[in-house]
């Protein structure tokens, strides 16, 4: 098997320990690093963020990720960064920042703070305001602050990027105590070490924020085939009107993208309803569609887009609906050795799309019912519709006889009413701990409407609707 080689911090690491092995234990017990905390160890408290940088056309690309649900793997040919890789010879910007605002207490969480806080300095290119600071610690929590004073802290970060120089960002980071120098050389220095090629089979792993939650205990022993550690394609296409995601797109990606957040009104908020920002930021789209979550967030949607997959495999390719997918409770139309290499759907002129995600709270937490619609529409009259609900039943579904009942349609209340009634007749929701089968019923039925009012603001209005 190759071993596996990266950059750490400033050193060139050359490893043989097993590429299932999480970028954490590695950096913790065999690099002996010990600022990257272990907490949760499932993607919740980001104690363990550390940066992956990843080589491209325009220089490296630093992302947040957690380390806990990272293989080792996915590190190949990649620029890892630990919160001891941020050193400089006192404290850099944003090490000042949160102790001058009392921003750290116990200190657990600090680090994966820090992490985040300087990922986000190298990364932004346009930064509205300190709310784009504070966005980037979505996936870190600290139990001790209570947060005010981190908020603080990245106040005086967004103060102290106002002047960040987008052109030469490394070297003015660097210039302006945000980064140490050696930075600057690793663009160059990755370019020696390209990934070397890994085995083409055993069970697929892309981001691995599902598979090492699920397999925690077991992954050492299974064949695991990497799907991150080879060049492919860039992760989003888009020909005409028509998109294509490819099989290790992020969530990330898809937020990022221009075409799709000028085409669908609110796209970056759905988007930022996906988990938080290192889970977005190495979570994959096929992941997403195999791991047949009944409430996958990407997957209602995609499924309110209408997608097809394209599955790849030794002996050849096919392509279906999404929609012909699912055909049980995590039992999919798909063979062992097929993979996910295509995700497209068509985003005619004048789509109206809408997503719609209820849990307990708003950011990182996986939906009670989420539920999707798009529509293409002349003057009033609905030409098709495309409807998808979570967390009703035992697979992520798509709503034909709604979908059905729409397409033909004038939007009126009358029309809607009816729908909801339809919804009704094509969903078997049960009780659990996100709530009552009744509970879960009501829910989608006004989350339908709330499609409507969403889309249509200048034919419905709440007051005749609910
Ligand atoms: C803290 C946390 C929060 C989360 N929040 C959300 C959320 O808000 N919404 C949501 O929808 N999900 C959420 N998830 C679930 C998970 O992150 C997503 O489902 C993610 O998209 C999975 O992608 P991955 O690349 O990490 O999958 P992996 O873990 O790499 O793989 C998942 C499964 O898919 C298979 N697989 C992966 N890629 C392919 C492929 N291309 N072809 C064939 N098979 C493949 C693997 O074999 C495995 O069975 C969360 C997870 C965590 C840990
Ligand atoms: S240890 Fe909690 S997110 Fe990794
Ligand atoms: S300072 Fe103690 S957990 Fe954040």
């Amino acid at each position: 098997m190759p071993g596996t080689r990266f950059i750490l911090n400033n050193n060139l690491e050359e490893t043989g320990i097993h590429p299932s092995t999480t970028l954490l234990d590695y950096i913790r017990y065999e690099a002996n690093l010990k600022g990257t905390k272990i907490g949760c160890r499932e993607g919740d408290c980001g104690a363990c963020t550390v940066l992956i940088g990843e080589p491209g056309d325009n220089g490296v690309r630093y992302i947040s990720a957690t380390s806990c649900l990272t293989p080792l793997a996915n590190a190949a040919g990649r620029h890892v960064v630990t919160v001891e890789g941020l050193e400089l010879s006192g404290m850099n910007k944003v090490q000042s920042a949160m102790v001058e605002n009392s921003g750290t207490q116990c200190g657990f969480c600090t680090p994966g703070f820090v992490v985040s806080l300087c990922g986000f300095a190298i990364q932004a290119t346009k930064i509205d305001g300190p709310e784009d600071v504070i966005g980037s610690v979505d996936g870190n929590i600290c139990r001790c602050t209570g947060y005010k004073s981190i908020e603080r802290a990245c106040h005086d970060i967004w103060n102290s990027l106002q002047h960040k120089d987008t052109h030469k960002p490394l070297e003015w980071l660097a210039e302006n105590g945000f980064i140490p120098p050696y930075f600057l050389k690793i663009p160059d220095r990755l370019k020696q070490i390209q990934p070397q090629a890994r085995q083409e089979n055993g069970l697929p792993i892309a981001g691995g924020t599902d598979l090492y939650v699920q397999k925690h205990d077991d992954i050492d022993d299974i064949p695991l085939h990497y799907l991150k550690t080879r060049p492919t394609d860039p992760p989003i296409i888009v020909e005409g009107r028509k998109v294509h995601f490819s099989g290790i797109c992020t969530v990330t990606d898809m937020l990022e993208n221009r075409f799709l957040s000028e085409n669908i009104a609110g796209w970056y908020g759905f988007m930022k309803l996906v988990s938080s920002t290192p889970i977005r930021n190495i979570a994959t789209v096929g992941g997403n569609l195999v791991n047949a979550s009944p409430i996958g967030d990407l997957t209602i949607i995609l499924l309110a887009l209408d997608a097809t997959i394209e599955l790849t495999s030794p002996s050849g390719i096919r392509i279906l609906h999404l929609k012909e997918f699912y055909k049980g409770y995590k039992t999919l139309d798909k063979q062992p050795d097929e993979i996910i290499s295509k995700v497209s759907f068509d985003l005619p002129e004048g789509t109206r799309f809408n997503f719609e995600k209820v849990c307990k709270r708003t950011y990182l937490d996986i939906a009670s019912v989420n539920t999707a619609i798009s529509i293409q529409k002349q003057g009033k009259k609905i030409i098709s519709a495309h409807c998808s609900a979570g967390g009703i039943g035992p697979v992520p579904t798509y709503l034909h006889a709604t979908s059905e009942f729409l397409s033909g349609k004038e939007v009126s209340v009358r029309v809607i009413r009816e729908a909801a009634e339809v919804i009704e007749s094509e969903i078997s929701p049960i009780s659990d701990v996100r709530g009552s089968a009744e509970y879960k019923r009501d829910l989608l039925k006004n989350l339908f409407k709330g499609h409507f009012l969403s889309l249509f603001p200048e034919i419905l209005t709440m007051e005749e609707l609910v």
